[in-house]
């Protein structure tokens, strides 16, 4: 029988122990805030922004919302950043992406003190987890190796394959699973031979961003596969890069889309934010 990775219940649990943190250090005092910045109005933005605002409402964490109009400039939104830097009660500040196009992204995670770099992606952060120093993890990629970890997957000595090499998921995601000691092999559009590839794996991570795309013939009989996709469908509903249906009877586990990585995304990031005010930046012990 094929397990489904119930990444929901997972997320809970991971809030909830968050959540527990949380009080614990409001005991000695300790209050966290996380800021939220949107710029302009895009509507899956909304929808995200709205979701962690909740996430931290419940677990504890106060969230400052700036909600920055369209023709916000460069200049003012890095002035909001180099404020909230400095200010001592905000412990983590999360620009929300994409950002229009009249402002540079890469301009703007740079302003983030690498201390309250919650979603890891400041260059500093992304530097740490490649040579093994302490830092934030992004919050997808460590989301993925959270629900390996609590659903027994082995990954020491494993072949795993990632497909997709983006900064927010393919290529930190390879990183953390080399760290826990896998042979990683990274795919991209250009790799020739996806499917033998694929078939390879005993661990399979998606992250293609094209709909259905890994059927049965990419997938080895028992293997681990993890949908990092979320995608529309047409006839209503939401899919992932994997086409869930034919891969189902052959894998040995599957995250299913939606209810696998999407609710681990945020239950991480309320983690780095306790994380930002135990000292710690991570809390890694692996
Ligand atoms: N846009 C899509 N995913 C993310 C994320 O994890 N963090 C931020 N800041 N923006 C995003």
């Amino acid at each position: 029988m094929t397990r489904i990775i119930d990444g929901k219940a997972i997320a809970a649990q991971i809030k909830d122990e968050v959540r527990q943190k949380v009080e614990a250090l409001g005991r000695e005092g300790k209050e966290i805030a996380l800021a939220v910045i949107q710029v302009g109005s895009d509507p899956a933005s909304s929808v995200y922004v709205n979701n962690k605002k909740k996430a931290c409402a419940y677990v504890g964490i106060r969230s400052l919302a700036y909600e920055l109009p369209e023709e916000t400039t460069e200049e003012e939104l890095l002035a909001l950043i180099d404020k909230l830097n400095k200010m001592e009660e905000c412990n983590g500040i999360l620009v929300q992406l994409p950002l229009p196009s009249h402002i540079n992204a890469d301009q703007v995670i740079d302003a983030i003190s690498p201390d309250k770099d919650v979603d890891g992606f400041h260059q500093s952060s992304v530097g740490a987890l490649c040579i093994g120093r302490p830092g934030f993890l992004p919050c997808t990629p460590a989301g993925i190796l959270e629900l390996l970890v609590r659903s027994g997957v082995e990954i020491a000595g494993k072949e795993c394959v990632v497909v997709g090499r983006s900064n927010i998921v393919g290529k930190p995601v390879a990183l953390l699973l080399l760290r826990e000691n896998a042979t990683v092999t990274i795919a991209h559009s250009r790799t020739k031979n996806l499917k033998e590839l694929c078939r390879r794996a005993d661990i399979l991570v998606v992250a293609v961003g094209k709909p259905k795309m890994i059927t049965k013939e990419y997938i080895r009989e028992g293997a681990i596969v993890i949908d990092v996709g979320i995608h529309r469908k047409e006839e209503g509903g939401l899919c992932g890069d994997v086409d869930f249906e034919d891969v189902k009877e052959k894998c040995g586990a599957i995250t299913p889309v939606p209810g696998g990585v999407g609710p681990m995304t945020i239950a991480m990031l309320m983690k780095n934010c306790m994380l930002a005010v135990c000292g710690g930046r991570r809390d890694d012990g692996r």
